[in-house]
């Protein structure tokens, strides 16, 4: 089986790379000349675990293949994913413009019965463009070519991506035929030997399902993060609710953490777009909007406190930060808490010091020199009046006291994750404080 995928982002790699995996024929297609030479090197442009690997094992097998031409990648695929970003227009709505060029290529260049399935997450009605476009191109040419419009979204996580894709819980295709569910099904059937189904749906409801997955989890997230900061208030421990909660298994207890808040490219950017699908049908999502306003007011938490504990003084203070990126295994920074923290202690006149794992070219690509960027996690406490960890790397899990203590100008650290234990940093003398947990 032969298949192309367009987009070499998160998305369409990780699907390409995994379906070539299982011994489908992948090429890849992406406009970034330069993106599609470094592929063809092995080189890979984002960082996620196992992924090189697992791209330069299919290259050598010469079942994964990368080129610029969509037209030559085209040529005896039966499937072509579409999977190019959908940016977020400035009033919040998902900007369909690579969508549909994408669709208009491909109507440009058809030759024979194809399955044109969208991965990219987009809005509630864009499997109905799609087929316009592909059409609109068709008629063009003065031709008729089979096709068939598939919807397929992708629930992978940054950082777990080939897991997700190897292994998921569910795979969700909205589709108009019959002939275009077998493709569909004969293409993910080594993905679904552990038992997990394959839902078929309607266009419109495979598409919707995307958008309420994410806005489910970034409400589970914001709910946790509301009843953290009641906790707080009266005195209660956020973490035994959770547990308390969580093994309710109507509930469950993942993605019940409290912290800084959620980022990313997708939770921030999928809430929006979905308050905004319902309000151009005159709909308004109450719930998601409070998700969205609770998540805000979480990124400044950790701020609030540090200014709090200096009674409002930041001036020439500095502060020492432990991981960059929105979460750990990613060095991706889109939306991470990381960046509102910073700009409101530079804002108040405070420097940064900042370490992180693998994201500090992201950082220094966006934040240029208005932090210092430290070589190690204890360099960046030198001097510092105070410690914030903002992403949970493994590698920040263990603190070296000794080293932490011969830097610090005081014992002071903010947790914005709920990672260290309050009792231990009682008992060694911190200032300890948390999300949603006694000081
Ligand atoms: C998310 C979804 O989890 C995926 O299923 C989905 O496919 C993906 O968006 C997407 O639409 O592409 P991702 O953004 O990679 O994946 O990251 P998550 O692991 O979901 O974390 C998102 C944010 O929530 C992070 O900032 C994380 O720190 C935060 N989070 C997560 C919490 O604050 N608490 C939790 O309990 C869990």
């Amino acid at each position: 089986m032969k298949i192309a995928v367009v987009g070499t982002g998160y998305v369409g790699l990780v699907s390409g790379t995994c379906f070539a995996e299982t011994g489908t024929i992948v090429t890849c297609v992406d406009v970034n000349e330069e993106k599609i030479s470094q592929l063809n090197n092995g080189i890979i442009p984002i960082y996620e675990p196992g992924l090189e690997d697992m791209v330069k094992r299919n290259v050598e097998k010469q079942r994964l293949f990368f080129t610029t031409s969509l037209k030559e990648a085209m040529v005896g695929a039966e499937a072509i994913f579409i999977a190019v970003g959908t940016p977020p227009d400035e009033d919040g709505s998902a900007d369909l413009k690579h969508v549909l060029a994408v669709a208009s290529e491909i109507g440009r260049n058809l030759q024979g019965y194809t399955v044109v399935v969208n991965k990219s997450t987009v809005p509630v009605g864009t499997a109905q463009k799609v087929k316009n476009a592909i059409k609109q191109e068709l008629e063009k040419r003065g031709v008729e070519v089979p096709f068939d419009i598939a919807s397929n979204p992708e629930f992978l996580k940054e950082g777990n991506a080939i897991e997700d894709f190897l292994r998921p819980d569910r795979i969700v295709v909205g589709t108009e035929s019959e002939e275009a569910q077998k493709l569909m099904s004969k293409l993910y059937k080594p993905f679904l030997l552990n038992g997990h189904p394959i839902v078929f749906m309607d266009l419109l409801s495979s598409e919707l399902t995307k958008y309420a997955a994410n806005a489910m989890l970034a409400t589970k997230i914001s709910f946790i993060n509301d009843i953290a900061n009641l906790c707080e208030i009266v005195g209660a421990d956020v973490n035994l609710v959770r547990k308390g909660i969580g093994s309710d298994s109507r509930i469950g207890n993942k993605f019940i953490y409290a912290g800084a808040g959620y980022g990313g490219s997708c939770f921030p950017k999928d809430v929006k777009a979905l308050i905004k699908t319902a309000q151009e049908h005159n709909h308004t999502l109450e719930i998601l909007q409070s998700v969205e306003s609770v998540n805000e007011r979480q990124k400044k938490v950790v701020y609030q406190r540090v200014k709090d504990f200096f009674n409002g003084n930041l001036q020439g203070k500095k502060i020492a930060l432990w991981g960059l990126s929105f979460k750990p295994n990613t060095d991706d920074m889109r939306e991470a808490p990381s960046l509102v923290i910073i700009e409101n202690l530079l804002k108040d006149g405070a420097t940064v010091s900042a370490y992180d794992p693998v994201a500090m070219h992201e950082a220094k690509r966006i934040l240029g020199d208005a932090i210092q960027y430290a070589a190690t996690p204890y360099e960046a406490t030198k001097n510092a009046d105070a410690l914030i960890l903002i992403t949970e790397w493994s590698e920040f899990r263990i603190i070296n006291f000794e080293e932490l203590e011969k830097n610090m100008n005081q014992k002071l650290i903010f947790d914005g994750r709920n990672i260290y234990d309050p009792e231990e940093m009682r008992e060694r003398g911190y200032v300890y404080y948390s999300i949603g947990r006694k000081p």
